[in-house]
């Protein structure tokens, strides 16, 4: 009972703070400090901590101001906690915070105090989440006691949202948010909650904070049954270079059992036992010990010797800590004293902190800034606040996404009719690039119909209905309108030419972002076409032909080849249809692809697909700079890629191993190159004959795609029959999700650094092979055991996984290429990121110290 009562206490004075500590100018720099529902210019110093509070205006539009209950509001209330800021409106509100040194490791606060401000006299339940990912559900017990949450967290960008989310169970609001900067040193980078942050020998109902803390965590007492206290007035030093900067007046008290001969016994217990936790445990002697007396202990985690011998120093602090995170169902600390020691153990203070993985990623950056941009181009007043798709329950209302997994949430759906939007169809809607569905009507747009809106590949619904729209539908549109592909609805717009316009008035331009001129130009210009990606062009609007002039599209001569080639001097490769010589043009270093002659004959497009390939320029994929057609002579001069074929690296056992990163990388470079023959080409390209031997590397190993855009016939024959789509025996048809299917197989060689087909081993082909050891979890075993597991597991699962989505057997189940690179992209951050990702959060679920244990956040 004494117990639970001092645990009352120790809850009750971290918000009502009780002791007032000397007020220093402390410099609180790396603080923010904000009393939410005070009006601007009505900041204050705190008179206890001398912190300086100002007003949340300027962080948020919404909610209201009110003030708790008078009824409530007793004297020993903190001034934060005697005002709030309520959100009846919107399901998510987020606070921006801007700290002034973003990328370092931040205590963050919040504190609740409902006191019945509305009079309602009922308690609300809300969420609160840090970014997308949660962080606390706030759970009051009643009007009058308050509730604080902490969270050690490193920034990965230069600002953080907190976000208040409605859960249908009241009206969220906050009384009190604080940024205390933090020495980076202390924690892991991961995110921990704090759960306990106490100090043995403090006296009951004595609070420590800042000043006296310069980081301004709060110490609240805390003491067993068992355990008795000793004090001294002497100050406690701190270690040289010390990092955790705790507070000599914490370290001055510390218990001690009252029986001489027992352990100090500490068992935490988690609601989720699968929760990691650190802990930190201060020792100080503060007994000036006679010679023959001595203090000698060791800690014990769950049994095992963990830290020891351990000798505290008069009056100096020693700091014990868990480097990585402890886990076990159980964790139980013992303290005990060691043989020769004629004194029990003692401890001083106590911290400890619980890890959760944040998980959840944040939106796709680039649909981020679309609709940022549309949200300000149209001045959208809804409650759009903070990550437009996390969390998931309190996404931006008329918004719709994708969300997979481990990948950045997608927007696949736009809502905004009725809201009164002015002006034209912004061309930001074109970067949202996954849109299915997009509703404009019942507004006031003006302005044509932009083509770029026939672009997005996967728009399902357009409603344009209800707007002041002019010009005419673009004819794209109409056809998808017609064949069933898009359900469109542009009724009611007075200005606007039906489909079948007979006198078309001059459209007027209204495209103003430059890939769509590029994608209008193009259309118009030549039947086939690849977009320009915006990486890849300096000056933006340069048209296909005025690139790369000296090269590309050149038509050469027979004796020219021979020149080039030095008459055919150098030999590179030899397959079924052709010879690849070595040679130069000007000084590049080219390769010569010499088509047998009776391929030559039977060869009748060569013509057309040599002049097309010459047009197809991507990072990802082997660039064509000509072409010879002189009688039967035919030849194709390509880029010389120096580090020769991907077969080779991955099975010649003399070659450099690839790192885990590496096969990302080169992984990514072939599905970035595969993405662009599929979405970035009209109509698009089927590679077709996807393959390890057709994978060429650079001087920097950079992945190109060789042999694609050629006759369907050579491609066909000419492929491997175990990288080909096995719905292709059926259909007889090659589709995009057959290079899916060839990129599986490819991936899987990729991290397994083995042949597609071994004759050695009972599961021949790489898939079923794969199949059976995942089957049995045994993911290790998939991957090439040369690299001796340094990589992280959790990529190398991913990436298998999203290879064995690609090799499914029936197409509908496989990717597309732009998820494929999204889900590389992501492996490849994972193994970058490896030693301790910045993400991380925790588990609250009460946790407790045994029978007596303050979690102090609560
Ligand atoms: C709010 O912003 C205004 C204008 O930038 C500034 O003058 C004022 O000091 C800010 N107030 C607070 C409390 O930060
Ligand atoms: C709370 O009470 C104090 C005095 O007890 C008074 O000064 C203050 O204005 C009250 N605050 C609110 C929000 O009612
Ligand atoms: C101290 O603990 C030991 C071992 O648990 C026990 O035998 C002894 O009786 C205890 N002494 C007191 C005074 O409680
Ligand atoms: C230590 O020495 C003091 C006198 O110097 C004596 O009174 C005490 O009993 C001794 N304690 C032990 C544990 O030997
Ligand atoms: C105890 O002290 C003796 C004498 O100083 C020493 O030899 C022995 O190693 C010590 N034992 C332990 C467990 O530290
Ligand atoms: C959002 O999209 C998902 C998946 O496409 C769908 O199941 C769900 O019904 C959609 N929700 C709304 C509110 O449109
Ligand atoms: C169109 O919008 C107006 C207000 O903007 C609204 O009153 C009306 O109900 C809306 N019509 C439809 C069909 O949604
Ligand atoms: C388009 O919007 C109008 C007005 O908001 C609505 O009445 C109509 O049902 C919508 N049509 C489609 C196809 O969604
Ligand atoms: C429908 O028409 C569009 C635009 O012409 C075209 O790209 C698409 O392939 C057609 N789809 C079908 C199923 O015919
Ligand atoms: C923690 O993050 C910081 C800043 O991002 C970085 O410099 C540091 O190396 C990371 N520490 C570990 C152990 O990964």
């Amino acid at each position: 009972m004494e117990v639970l009562e001092l645990f009352l206490s120790a809850v009750l004075a971290a918000a009502f703070c009780l002791s007032p500590s000397l007020v220093h100018a402390q410099d609180q720099s790396g603080f923010i400090s904000i009393d939410c529902g005070i009006t601007e210019g009505s900041s204050y110093n705190d008179k206890i901590t001398g912190i300086r509070y100002i007003s949340d205006e300027n962080y948020t539009d919404a909610g209201v101001n009110k003030n708790i209950s008078p009824k409530i509001n007793t004297t020993g209330i903190d001034k934060q906690y005697l005002n709030l800021r309520s959100f009846p409106d919107g399901n998510k509100i987020c606070y921006t915070l801007k700290p002034l040194r973003s990328k370092n490791k931040y205590l963050i606060r919040a504190g609740f105090l409902y006191g019945n401000y509305d009079e309602l006299d009922d308690v609300p339940k809300f969420d609160l989440y840090l970014g997308v990912n949660w962080w606390e559900t706030v759970t009051l017990t009643d009007a009058s006691t308050p509730f604080t949450t902490e969270i050690v967290h490193l920034l990965s960008s230069d600002s953080i949202d907190i976000c208040l989310v409605n859960t249908g169970f009241g009206t969220p609001f906050i009384s009190v948010l604080e940024l205390r900067l933090l020495d980076d040193r202390t924690h892991s980078n991961v995110s921990q909650l704090v759960v306990g942050r106490v100090g043995c020998g403090l006296a009951l109902s004595h609070l420590i904070r800042f000043s006296v803390d310069v980081y301004d965590r709060i110490w609240s007492p805390f003491r067993l049954q068992d355990w008795e206290v000793k004090q001294t007035s002497y100050a406690i030093e701190s270690p040289d270079d010390d990092k955790y900067g705790v507070p000599s007046a914490i370290m001055q008290g510390a218990a001690v059992p009252i029986n001489q001969s027992d352990p100090i016994v500490l068992p935490i217990t988690r609601d989720d036992p699968t929760t990691q936790v650190f802990l930190y445990l201060h020792f100080a002697e503060i007994e000036n010990l006679p010679e023959n007396q001595t203090r000698e202990f060791n800690i014990y985690v769950n049994n095992k010797l963990w830290r020891g011998p351990i000798v505290p120093q008069y009056l100096q602090r020693t700091t014990v800590s868990s480097i990585t995170a402890l886990e076990g169902s159980e964790i139980t600390v013992s303290i005990e004293k060691t043989i020769n020691s004629t004194l029990p153990p003692l401890i001083n203070a106590i911290e400890l902190y619980l890890v959760r993985k944040l998980l959840q990623a944040e939106t796709y950056e680039d649909d981020v800034h679309a609709v940022m941009n549309i949200k300000s181009y149209y001045k959208v007043k809804r409650y759009w606040q903070g990550d437009p798709c996390g969390p998931k329950t309190a996404r931006w209302q008329g918004l719709n996404c994708s969300y997979d997994a481990y990948d950045p949430p997608r927007i696949t759906s736009l809502d905004l009719s009725s809201s009164g939007l002015t002006g034209e169809i912004s061309p930001d809607i074109f970067n949202l690039k996954m849109i299915q569905y997009l509703d404009l009507s019942n507004n006031s747009l003006r302005g044509s119909i932009p083509d770029f809106l026939s672009h997005l590949p996967y728009l399902r619904v357009l409603n344009l209905s209800e707007n002041e729209l002019s010009g005419s539908v673009p004819s794209e549109l109409n056809e998808r309108s017609k064949n069933g592909t898009l359900i469109l609805n542009v009724e009611k717009n007075k200005l606007l030419c039906s489909s079948d316009c007979k006198n078309k008035a001059i459209v007027p331009v209204v495209a103003t972002v430059i890939p769509v001129v590029i994608l209008v130009l193009i259309a118009v210009s030549i039947f086939w076409f690849c977009k320009r990606r915006n990486q890849d062009t300096n000056s933006g609007g340069v048209n296909e032909h005025t690139r790369a002039p000296k090269l590309n599209e050149r038509h050469f001569s027979y004796s020219e080849v021979l020149t080039i080639t030095t008459n055919f001097g150098t030999i590179l490769g030899e397959g079924q249809f052709a010879r690849v010589y070595h040679g130069y043009v000007d000084r590049t270093q080219v390769a010569v692809k010499i088509f047998s002659p009776s391929v030559a004959q039977a060869y009748k497009q060569f013509s057309d697909d040599a002049k097309l390939l010459t047009r197809v320029h991507h990072r990802n994929l082997v660039t064509c700079f000509g072409y010879c057609d002189e009688d039967s002579n035919r030849a194709l001069i390509f880029e010389h890629m120096i580090n020769g074929n991907l077969e080779h690296i991955l099975l010649d056992r003399n070659a450099n191993i690839l790192s885990w990163q590496e096969r990302l990388q080169i992984a990514k470079d072939v599905a970035q190159g595969l993405q662009y023959l599929h979405d970035g080409c009209r109509p698009p390209i089927i590679h077709g004959n996807l393959k390890p031997t057709n994978i060429l590397l650079n001087e920097n190993f950079q992945a190109k795609l060789a042999d694609f855009g050629l006759s369907k016939i050579l491609t066909i024959e000419g492929s491997t029959r175990e990288y080909i789509d096995p719905e292709y025996y059926v259909t007889s048809k090659l589709t995009e999700r057959s290079d899916v299917y060839s990129f599986g197989v490819v991936l899987l060689a990729i991290i397994a650094s083995r042949p597609v087909i071994d004759g050695d081993q009972e599961q021949a082909h790489i898939i079923q092979w794969a199949s059976t050891l995942l089957g049995r979890g045994d993911i290790k075993g998939i991957v090439d055991s040369r690299l001796q597991g340094d990589y992280l597991l959790d990529s190398v699962w991913k990436a298998v996984e999203l290879a064995m989505a690609c090799a499914s057997r029936a197409s509908i189940k496989r990717p597309a290429m732009t998820q494929v690179v999204m889900a590389l992209n992501h492996c490849l951050a994972m193994e970058i990121s490896r030693v301790d990702r910045s993400e991380g959060t925790i588990e609250m679920v009460s946790v407790n110290f045994g029978t007596g244990v303050v979690p102090q956040a609560r």
